[in-house]
């Protein structure tokens, strides 16, 4: 039987998620910024994000392919949907459940900035440094673990778990 160890309750997301929201609402005030999410684990962070935000924003989603249904990266990146709204001139914060490898974000960032945005930065619910293979730079992380792999809150393993209200260790 698979085993699920608590890492965040409820509360304590709550508690991050205040704090990166207060410091995203100074840096862009009177800016114009687009959250763009990565489907589909990033869908419950950002809806709490952005009613924690004290500044206009607008939204977006892609949805990219990196994993098949076991627990690390293929690094083979493909967009499977794309950007609805244009981007061009604005600044773009894309938001991440989790950063692993880096693979998928190193992509999108590039992506992005092929659109010509004003400007392009990144925001991570948890940011997993065990096996980070490219250096990007992560501006706004929530949590901060070395090692293991998680689910609840929006992350899946081979699409269960997204429904927990919490963040656990799954131990196979
Ligand atoms: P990366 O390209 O290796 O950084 O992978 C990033 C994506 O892999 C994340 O957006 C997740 O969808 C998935 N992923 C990586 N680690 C985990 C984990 O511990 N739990 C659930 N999904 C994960
Ligand atoms: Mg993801």
């Amino acid at each position: 039987m698979p085993e699920l160890i608590p890492v965040l309750s409820r509360e304590e997301i709550k508690e991050r998620i205040t704090g990166v929201a207060v410091q995203i609402s100074k840096d862009y005030d009177n800016r114009e910024l687009v959250l763009i999410g990565v489907l589909k684990g990033a869908f419950v962070f950002l809806s709490d994000l952005i009613r924690q935000l004290t500044i206009p924003v607008q939204l977006d989603f892609v949805s990219v392919t990196s994993y098949g249904s076991g627990t690390s990266s293929t690094g083979e990146i493909r967009l499977t949907k794309n950007l609805g709204i244009d981007i061009g001139g604005k600044d773009v914060l894309i938001v991440e459940d989790i950063i692993d490898s880096g693979l998928t974000l190193k992509w999108l960032v590039e992506y992005m900035n092929s659109l010509n945005p004003r400007s392009v930065k990144v925001c991570t619910f948890i940011d997993k440094r065990e096996r980070r293979e490219e250096k990007i730079s992560v501006d706004y992380t929530c949590h901060t673990v070395e090692e293991g792999f998680l689910v609840g809150y929006g992350l899946d393993y081979a699409e269960d778990y997204r429904y927990l209200p919490g963040i656990y260790h799954l131990k196979l």
